[in-house]
């Protein structure tokens, strides 16, 4: 068993639940792996996201992990059963934050971004409906998105246009909340609230699921008795199926930014 932690994505999204991990674990170390080559994933069939998944998985494990975090809906809702059953290392996996949002009262609509792939498989449908009124959430799937914030562009108003296409049908209705149910969204947060400002009647109050993923990975390390010592030094490694050149500053950035 290695020192590492391993986490995974189809691409940057990761990188979300990764900051959340290194804030709230920083004797802990971090290999990061992001299958930029193949994003987006959420596009995909399942059988290649499988694929594509387990091999990326595979690399991790041959580096020496000690557990493995899929930082990816899309991966999670795909295959995490087979993750599960090929590992048999501790996997934490991230899950929609439709909970919390469908725990808060209101007389308005929960949109859960995600891609057409999360909100298509039963891992999903069967979280949305056992909430209190599963027809409250309304799942939105947005397979552009994920495509532009790869290419590192994160300007407030550099979205309108692909969020237009998914959400004009909700424009001028009463949203109490919008759920980040892709780790890609998250970097563009401040794009998402800037338009359900402009085009939404209601608090459209964003929730998203990387602290409540950190805080799972923080029990199940310590429940294994694996987290790493007092004394040591956390640290990242990153390592991407594409452009390592034109990536690896992106990745820094985003880790470090607040
Ligand atoms: N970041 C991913 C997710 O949380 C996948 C996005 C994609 O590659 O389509 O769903």
């Amino acid at each position: 068993m290695g020192d590492y932690i391993g986490f995974f994505d189809s691409g940057l999204g990761g990188i979300s639940i990764l900051k959340e991990a290194v804030r709230i674990l920083p004797h802990e170390s971090f290999l990061y792996y992001g299958d930029n080559a193949n994003a987006p994933y959420g596009v995909r069939s399942s059988d290649d996201i499988t694929a594509l998944t387990l091999s990326a998985l595979r690399f991790l494990v041959s580096q020496g992990v000690k557990a493995l975090v899929i930082a990816c809906n899309t991966a999670t809702a795909t295959c995490i059963n087979t993750i599960r059953s090929e590992f048999s290392l501790p996997v934490i996996s991230v899950e929609p934050a439709v909970k919390p949002a469908a725990l808060q009262p209101g007389n308005g609509k929960i949109l859960m971004l995600a891609t057409p792939i999360t909100v298509k498989h039963d891992r999903y449908l069967s979280l949305q409906n056992r909430m209190p009124d599963p027809d409250r959430i309304i799942n939105v799937s947005c397979p552009e998105l994920v495509d532009r914030i790869e290419q590192g562009i994160f300007t407030e108003n550099g979205y309108d246009d692909i969020l237009d296409r998914c959400l004009f049908p909700w424009h001028n209705k009463t949203i109490d909340s919008i759920v980040l149910g892709c780790t890609h969204f998250m970097f563009i947060k401040q794009a998402i609230v800037r338009y359900a400002a402009m085009h939404f009647s209601g608090a459209a109050t964003i929730y998203d699921s990387s602290k409540a993923t950190a805080l799972q990975l923080a029990r199940v390390l310590q429940r294994h008795g694996i987290s790493a010592p007092a004394e040591a030094t956390g640290t990242v490694v990153f390592h991407t199926s594409g452009d390592i050149s034109r990536l690896m500053p992106l990745f820094l950035k985003l880790l470090e930014q607040k």
